[in-house]
């Protein structure tokens, strides 16, 4: 096992998915083996406050930056933390609670590739987006079923919030190693989030597995649903890996296997997971199990990078 925990990112606007994707790694993973931290736990301000002031959540002045960078710190050479919490239901903040970093540590958030010091701490960064439409689609169902809210506020809140998500949350994509974007198929743009797309852009900055050895045009069962094409993300070159949402079990699974292939380590997870069938089904945060396929892959994909790191500090 590695000498420290391994830190893997996950940043996108509110209600991106990134406390699902989170939860559907951690549960690969083994829960017992993970720390989640959510840095929405670091608003400098409570609700009423944010209200006074005219402040939304998005904004740096908003959050304690340096604070979730010493912390990234502290958790990176495996030392404990006293991490605040900010209270979703009572929009105020509870006392802080103790954590000392497991062997894997997600840290999920808005602001979380804003700083450099930031940036250098985590072993690999996932940046969550997707389209417009279905985010504000995800929000009002989770805002109004879970945060008390109603459709109204939700959609006020969201137009309110837009000159910030565009000013701080979006650029933190070029940080990232990888993208992803849920997206519904074109031709069915009401898709349920079971079959939704994914697109994941891989930017170079991490060592990706090598997926052209099996999505080939020779292999036609395979890339009738997972496909993987040469692009440009703001501005840089990129593979991008789109997997359907109506992608089969078996084609899953010879991902699955190659990815096995060259991470020894993730093989005894796959046989172990594929045995109980759990990859790619997560409870949401509104409380619904959703299991799909290209969320496996993602999910496979993310994981593999997790090991391959805690393989390498071995
Ligand atoms: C967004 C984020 C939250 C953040 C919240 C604060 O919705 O997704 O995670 O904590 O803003 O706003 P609130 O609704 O709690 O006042």
């Amino acid at each position: 096992m590695p000498n420290r925990p391994i830190l893997l990112g996950i940043v996108g606007d509110s209600a991106a998915g990134k406390t699902t994707l989170s939860r559907g790694i951690a549960q690969i993973l083994g829960e017992d083996n993970v720390t989640i931290i959510c840095t929405d736990d670091y608003h400098r301000y409570d609700r009423t406050q944010r209200a006074e002031l005219g402040i939304s959540a998005l904004h740096p002045d908003c959050n304690y930056l340096d604070i979730i960078q010493q912390h990234l710190n502290l958790l990176r050479t495996g030392q404990p933390i006293l991490k605040p919490i900010y209270n979703h239901s009572t929009g105020k903040f509870d006392p802080p609670e103790y954590i000392k970093p497991r062997q894997f540590v997600i840290i999920e958030g808005l602001l979380g590739y804003s700083t450099r010091g930031a940036r250098d701490t985590y072993d690999i960064k996932v940046y969550l987006a997707p389209p417009e439409t279905l985010r504000a689609q995800w929000k009002i169902k989770r805002d109004t079923r879970k945060r008390g809210y109603t459709e109204e506020q939700v959609i006020k809140q969201l137009q309110g919030r837009e000159p910030d998500s565009e000013q701080f949350i979006r650029p933190q994509r070029q940080w990232s190693d990888i993208v992803v974007s849920f997206y519904p198929p074109q031709d069915h743009p009401e898709q349920s989030d079971l079959l939704l797309n994914v697109s994941l852009v891989l930017r170079p900055t991490i060592p990706h597995p090598d997926f052209t050895r099996i999505i080939n045009s020779e292999n036609t069962h395979l890339s009738s649903a997972i496909r993987l094409e040469l692009d440009r993300d703001m501005g840089k070159p990129v593979d991008v890996l789109e997997v359907d949402g109506h992608a089969t079990k078996e084609q899953v699974r010879e991902l699955e296997r190659l990815l096995c292939n060259e991470v020894p380590y993730l093989g005894q997870f796959c046989s172990l997971e594929a045995e109980h069938d759990v990859i790619g089904k997560v409870v949401g945060t509104t409380g619904e199990t959703l299991q799909s396929y290209p969320l496996a892959i993602t999910q496979l994909l993310i994981t593999y990078h997790m090991l391959k790191e805690a393989h390498i500090r071995q």
